[in-house]
């Protein structure tokens, strides 16, 4: 990016700064974004250099981000997605991992802070607390997308060698017998390893079997999606995901890389102190709600639910955006949204931040004003809207959409 851009990320910065931006930062909201993160790090440049987002270099040292986005994945485009376990699942609604990191950063959350994702999806928000040490929790309605966080997680903490330790053969094999069968295992009996008979996981960890169980059925989404044969996937797919998990666990030995702590468990976003989540305990929320409006989650995943004996009609009531039909949907999608923005309200401390990323959603042939209606509605249950910054999505079907992130605090 030209000289010109760096000039104006570093206007308003009182100190001199050395940095340089991926060569790839090339939208106006990345550059926004790389002046917000560094806004609120210039103070502590060694840890900026830590969790850095958008920088190649800072104070003539390579950032973090640019080892970490090395460990390349499934159809990784330049230094923003799929790196390290984040392709790990075609999940569909994934958000941008390094603006999700650039948003933490902004939000000046600390090691050892806590950071809420309350519609946690595939785990993303997770993963990147994790990386620049921030503790995090996770919340999904869906209990295969707390399974996929977990796993997408918890691949960052534990030892290759442990995933080594049971043939893939036999690990297929044993995740092929419950095919067509798992209504008659319990669901949460199933994604036990010690309960399951038979398991060639009883000796192991628990987050082994879920590691080969999240394998299993990337393997059947690959066969239901473009027919291609499960066992070939499995072991493409397990070995690939096998060498990144090796090349991380060096690059934490060899740059030191102190983890955050992550928990992500099944719960309603709408209800979170319900969930166990005491009033102002949480120090930053990045969450992207459910496009399910517009997107039908649940027909997306069917194949697995199926599999997983999960009950898709009882789901289908909890989750924002699949409730009623035609304006009667829409009507709903708010009020749950209204519940869950006075939730996240409830949750958060005095003075933090909270960014929410949504999408332009078109339903039925109508463009709603979504953005529109969020801040609306963060408003009225108190947050102080600080900016909004609009992404343009390319690709698709060569229609130009945007999504904005609508940055957000609560006041003390
Ligand atoms: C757009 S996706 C989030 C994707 C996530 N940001 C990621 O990177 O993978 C929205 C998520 O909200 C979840 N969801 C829908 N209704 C919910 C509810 N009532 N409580 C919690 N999660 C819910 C869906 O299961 C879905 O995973």
């Amino acid at each position: 990016m030209a000289e010109p851009i760096i000039d104006w990320i570093l206007s308003g910065i009182p100190v001199p700064v050395d940095v340089k931006l991926f060569n790839d930062v090339s939208f106006i909201y990345e550059a926004q974004l790389a002046k917000l993160e560094l806004s609120s790090w210039w103070n502590n440049l060694e840890e900026f250099r830590k969790r850095a987002a958008y920088y190649e270099t800072v104070n003539g040292g390579k950032t973090f981000h640019y080892f970490i986005s090395e460990i390349k994945g499934k159809g990784q485009i330049g230094r923003t997605n799929q790196y390290l376990t984040h392709w790990y699942y075609p999940y569909k609604a994934k958000f941008h991992p390094q603006m999700v990191k650039a948003l933490i950063n902004w939000m000046g959350l600390r090691r050892g802070q806590r950071l809420l994702d309350p519609f946690a999806g595939s785990g993303t928000a997770m993963i990147e607390s994790k990386l620049i040490g921030v503790n995090s929790i996770g919340i999904d309605i869906d209990p295969f997308c707390v399974l996929m966080g977990k796993v997408k997680t918890d691949l960052l903490d534990i030892h290759p060698d442990s995933l080594t330790k049971i043939p893939m053969k036999t690990a297929f094999e044993f995740f092929e017998t419950f095919k067509g069968k798992t209504h008659q295992v319990e669901l949460t009996k199933f994604v036990e390893a010690t309960s399951a008979s038979k398991s060639p996981f009883l000796e192991a960890d628990a987050r082994v079997h879920e590691f080969f169980l999240l394998s299993y059925l990337y393997a059947l989404s690959d066969f239901t999606y473009i027919q291609k044969d499960m066992w070939k996937a499995f072991q493409k797919n397990t070995s690939e995901i096998m060498k990144s998990v090796q090349m991380f666990h060096d690059l934490k030995t060899d740059l030191n890389i102190e983890l955050g702590t992550t928990e992500i468990r099944q719960g309603d976003a709408r209800f979170l102190e319900h969930e166990g989540l005491p009033r102002g305990s949480i120090d930053g929320i990045v969450t992207s709600p459910p496009y399910s409006i517009a997107v039908d989650y649940i027909a997306n995943d069917l194949h697995t639910f199926k599999y997983l004996g999960i009950e898709a009609d009882i789901l289908q009531d909890k989750l924002v955006g699949l409730k009623g039909k035609h304006e009667d949907r829409v009507r709903i999608y708010f009020e749950d949204m209204e519940k869950t923005f006075q939730s996240m309200f409830n949750v958060l401390k005095n003075k933090a931040k909270c960014a929410i990323l949504i999408g332009d959603v078109t339903f039925e042939g109508t463009r709603l004003p979504i953005t529109r209606r969020f801040i609306e509605i963060a408003e009225s249950v108190g947050f102080r809207l600080i900016d909004v910054i609009r992404r343009p999505i390319l690709g698709g079907f060569a229609r130009l959409r945007y999504e904005y992130m609508i940055l957000l605090e609560k006041p003390s």
